[in-house]
């Protein structure tokens, strides 16, 4: 919509820049403020020359022209919004989706092994994700890749303890290897020199060691099984697990290449790289070991060559900004950037509202448990709702997997990613607030409601205005998911989504709908884009709520 609209602006105007921002709705539905920069030029006052400029706009067919304390406001003519409503009807699903785009990588979700799935992971899980599908339905070349933490002293650390202790690896659950790892922290406290026996295991695991490398596999093939069957919950599949081991034979090359170009220098036996506005960034320890950095630069170099993305994105915590801040501009004095555009999602973190989420040692959250405890307060609420009765097993599963899921999902999806979730389950599942539950109720109510009703045709009509609330809100979709794009940021289309849901549901409220065809019509629109936002936000639509 703001494309016709700044179009058709652009015919008038020629090349006056008209840059279109949404307006408040009883202030129309976009606004500009071109008169206030001219204003600064000219030295008059807004007011006056908004009224000039509305003057040399005129009547037109697309929008009414308003000017409110210096502001141009914009109302979309009905017949501007029909035609777009009915673009919509006749792509369905394909409305907003594009056939060309750019070439997109994203780096998400990428958990550790050998310690459980924890909560931190879980959202550059759902925003990676999000992201991916996102950029995928604007038509970009997308390539999602799971960077798996499997390499680093830390398995030389978790192989001495598991020797050290006698226990065979084969029978260690994850939650036994984390508990492990800790012993081996724990011990260390006291006796500094395991440190020592830690990088000494690793170096054995960097050069084949066939014992170590035996461990080490046991406990990275465990993990990756758990961690499949996380995946498989959220409904969630990531095009490549390419893990840090894999790039342990390309690390080499690596080193040779930023010590030829200068850009690293050894130090005190180590090999750093300097910056000019940051600490520096260690490529090799004193010991010869390679650092997270190093491993990163091999996968960076590695994708750039093999995808030639236009766009690569990280979706990984704050807390690791100095990092990707270090690998960006190591990228680039190496000079492999080129034209790839780099960017951190550097995501907030989980907080509890009562506490009561945290483990045994107080410390990282697991996902399972709160994937259980989704399932366990959706099944509560399902309990107590009519349909309880009539579901078939397979039916009730998949209803509490998906709306428990999907409220997590929303949970974290609706908030910036720079800010911090906090987990409040009644809010999370609430059938009536800003919650995913909420998004699923009113996507299956037009299902019913389609379902329902006779067939019918959209003409083009005048409309109430809770229609037309309804119909303005569905054709600013485009727009929503270009700006979410844009702006990395899923929770634009969060907010839509949920602001679309509350207009339907006033229309739904208020007006009968089933005999009338223009309103089966928004119905369906309705449905086509709540069921797409559903599908940008990964969620999924459960049979029935
Ligand atoms: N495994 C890392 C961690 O848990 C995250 C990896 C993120 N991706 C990357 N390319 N560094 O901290």
């Amino acid at each position: 919509m703001r494309e016709i609209l700044e179009e058709k602006l652009k015919e008038i105007f020629q090349d006056t820049d008209f840059r279109l921002e949404r307006a408040s709705q009883e202030h129309g539905d976009y606004a500009s403020g071109l008169a206030f920069r001219m204003a600064k030029e000219e030295k008059r006052s807004p007011k006056e020359i908004a009224e000039e400029l509305k003057e040399r706009i005129g009547e037109n067919a697309f929008f009414d022209v308003d000017v409110v304390g210096g502001f141009l406001n914009f109302s979309l003519s009905n017949e501007i919004i029909w035609e777009e409503f009915f673009s919509l009807l006749e792509k369905g699903e394909e409305y907003g989706r594009k056939k060309e785009g750019k070439k997109v990588v994203i780096d998400y979700s990428s958990p550790n092994v050998a310690k459980s799935f924890g909560i931190g992971h879980l959202r550059s899980t759902i925003i990676g994700q999000s992201l991916y599908n996102i950029y995928d339905f604007l038509g970009c070349d997308v390539v999602g890749i799971n960077h798996l933490g499997d390499w680093g002293t830390q398995y030389g650390k978790l192989i001495y303890q598991i020797k050290k202790e006698g226990k065979n690896p084969e029978q260690l659950s994850i939650e036994e290897l984390e508990e492990i790892y800790v012993r081996f922290h724990k011990e260390e406290e006291k006796d500094p020199s395991l440190g020592e026996e830690g990088r000494k295991w690793f170096s054995k695991l960097e050069k084949g060691d066939a014992e170590a490398r035996k461990i080490w596999e046991i406990c990275r093939n465990k993990s990756l099984e758990e961690f499949d069957k996380i995946y498989e919950e959220l409904r969630i599949k990531i095009d490549y697990t390419v893990g840090e081991s894999f790039y342990e034979d390309k690390l080499s090359e690596v080193i040779e290449e930023l010590k030829s170009k200068e850009v690293a220098r050894e130090s005190k036996g180590a090999l750093i790289i300097e910056f000019e506005d940051m600490p520096p960034g260690m490529v090799l320890k004193s010991d010869e070991g390679t650092t997270y950095l190093t491993r990163d630069l091999a996968a960076m170099s590695y994708r750039i060559k093999k995808f030639s993305p236009d766009l690569m994105i990280y979706e990984i915590g704050a807390d690791q900004t100095l990092h990707l801040k270090q690998l960006f501009a190591a990228t680039e004095m190496l000079g492999w950037k080129g034209d790839t555009s780099l960017v951190h999602i550097a995501h907030g973190i989980f907080r509890l509202k009562d506490g009561k989420f945290s483990t045994r040692k107080g410390k990282t959250v697991h996902l399972r448990e709160v994937l259980d405890l989704a399932k366990k307060k959706t099944e509560e609420v399902i309990k107590n709702s009519s349909i309880e009765q009539d579901l078939s097993k397979e039916e009730r599963e998949e209803i509490i997997r998906s709306v428990g899921v999907g409220a997590v999902k929303y949970n974290d999806l609706k908030k910036h990613y720079k800010r911090d979730v906090v987990f409040d389950w009644d809010q999370i599942l609430s059938l009536k607030g800003d919650s995913g539950p909420y998004l699923q109720y009113t996507c299956l109510r037009c299902k019913s409601v389609l379902e329902k009703g006779e067939a019918y045709t959209a003409k083009k009509e005048n409309l109430e205005e809770e229609e037309r609330r309804v119909i303005k809100k569905l054709v600013q979709f485009k727009e929503v998911v270009e700006g979410a794009a844009n702006n990395f940021s899923p929770n634009i289309i969060a907010e839509y989504a949920h602001e679309l849901a509350k207009e339907y549901n006033a229309f739904y409220d208020k007006l009968p709908i089933l005999k009338n065809e223009k309103r089966m019509a928004i119905t369906e629109g309705t449905f086509i884009i709540l069921k797409q936002c559903l599908h940008l936000l990964t969620m999924s639509l459960p049979p029935r709520m």
